[in-house]
């Protein structure tokens, strides 16, 4: 469930006509949940899915398709000069065409033309049609009007059919959309081509087969990374181990693992393919020296001490795997860490020094405790970059920092379509 906003923002939901269009119920409800105030402009096909009464229910707004309903209001002109950011989802094939050429031939087309706000179209449709060079043109030309096109993600469609073109999931649509509510330009398609490995959750330490060593990472940040950075064209995976999601990101390719060392073996192996690599999950220092083949009983003389050894830091691997030259020269490493002050320093000290020891690019400084950082939805703290840049994080939703965090990333890609090298 969205949490309430603490500004009430004009979304304009536009639904276009594909069965995917009763999961955009779920993101109407996101917005109005939020606090929002919802106007929802279906196409004609649109309502041969989901009728005007469900959309008017859900939102608390009259619905209509025509330009020429409530003329007097000029209703077009109003609700895209009055919109802070128009979701249009399902996106179809049709429907982007028309808003590309610029038509105008509905109120939700009309309303496009009249919004200077930001406008994140969600596209639903057969693989075919998303890969038909007349889609991909489509897509070009509204990325370049300034819209965001979302990208699809891949599973089951209408029927038997599976490829890419799924709609993303509800939550995620919402995501995507607070995020553009709260920083209009976070979304750019600007890691087209770039290979990203992303961290995420905790590791889960085996003492026996039904107990094990963990920690409370929900894999939030991780996750939103993986999120933003596929919505920004990078191809992504996400190895993930215990986390606490709904669901999986569109277009992001997930990798399951439980400990720490099956955790260090995917990331070892899949660095070497790597443009990127982001290290967000919690990893156990630690694990028990033995795991028992069977559940350890509680005795008579109370419970054994456990015997610990410690886990390899994967972190310092790659980049000692990367001077070694396993994994290239040129990619970027990323590392987070989760400090509190103490006698020796404050967050940032710490930071600083970590940085300096554990020899990647970037590292992220999240404060913890106190219930900061460890499974809330939003976050907060400092990017630090090897050659001494600080940004400040400021506070704000996982996805939000993901979005700062990815735009020091794109600058240090050497083939992203966003580096900066091909401007040196
Ligand atoms: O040393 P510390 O655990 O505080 O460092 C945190 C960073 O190191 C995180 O990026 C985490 O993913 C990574 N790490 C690791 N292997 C470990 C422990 C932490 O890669 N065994």
């Amino acid at each position: 469930m969205a949490e309430r906003s603490t500004t009430r923002r004009r979304i304009v939901v536009g639904v276009g006509g594909g069965i995917a269009a009763y999961k955009v119920c779920s993101v109407i409800r996101h917005f109005t949940e939020a606090g929002h105030d919802v106007r929802v402009i279906p196409t004609r096909a649109a309502l041969k899915f989901v009728g005007a009464a469900t959309f008017e229910a859900l939102s608390g707004n009259p619905v209509t398709t025509e330009v020429f309903d409530d003329v007097d209001e000029v209703a077009h002109v109003a609700l895209g000069r009055q919109a802070d950011l128009v979701v249009i989802a399902p996106a179809t094939a049709d429907l982007m065409a028309r808003a590309a050429a610029g038509r105008a031939d509905d109120l939700l087309t009309a309303t496009l033309l009249t919004a200077r706000c930001p406008v994140l179209f969600v596209p639903a449709m057969h693989t075919e049609m998303w890969e038909h060079p007349a889609t991909v043109e489509n897509v070009a030309t509204l990325r370049r009007h300034g819209a965001t096109v979302a990208v699809p993600a891949s599973g089951r469609l209408t029927g038997a059919d599976t490829g890419a073109g799924r709609l993303p999931e509800p939550t995620e649509i919402g995501l995507l959309g607070d995020l553009l509510l709260a920083r209009p330009d976070a979304l750019p398609h600007d890691l087209g081509g770039v290979r990203m490995l992303i961290s995420a959750g905790g590791t889960r330490e085996a003492l026996d087969p039904v107990r094990y060593l963990g920690n409370h990472s929900s894999g939030k940040q991780g996750y939103a990374l993986a999120r933003a950075a596929a919505q920004r064209g990078a191809q992504v995976t996400l190895v993930a181990g215990a986390v606490d999601e709904p669901g999986e990101p569109a277009a992001v390719e997930v990798v399951r693992i439980a400990s720490a060392r099956e955790l260090q073996e995917q990331m070892i192996r899949r660095a070497a393919e790597a443009d990127v690599v982001i290290m967000a999950a919690a990893v156990a220092d630690f694990r028990p020296v033995s795991v028992a083949g069977a559940k350890i009983k509680k005795g008579e003389s109370g419970p054994a001490p456990i015997e610990l050894d410690t886990n390899p830091d994967i972190l310092a691997g790659l980049v000692a795997g990367r001077t070694a030259g396993e994994i290239p020269e040129r990619t970027v490493i990323v590392g987070f860490a989760a400090e509190t002050g103490d006698e020796h320093g404050g967050v940032l000290d710490h930071g600083r020094a970590k940085l300096r020891r554990k020899g990647c690019d970037l590292l992220v400084v999240n404060a913890v405790g106190d219930g900061r950082a460890f499974g809330t939805e939003d976050n907060t703290g400092w990017l630090l970059a090897a050659d001494g840049t600080e940004i400040g994080l400021p506070y704000g939703s996982k996805t939000l920092m993901a979005s700062r965090i990815l735009d020091e990333v794109a600058s240090l890609v050497p083939n992203g379509e966003g580096g900066r090298s091909g401007e040196v």
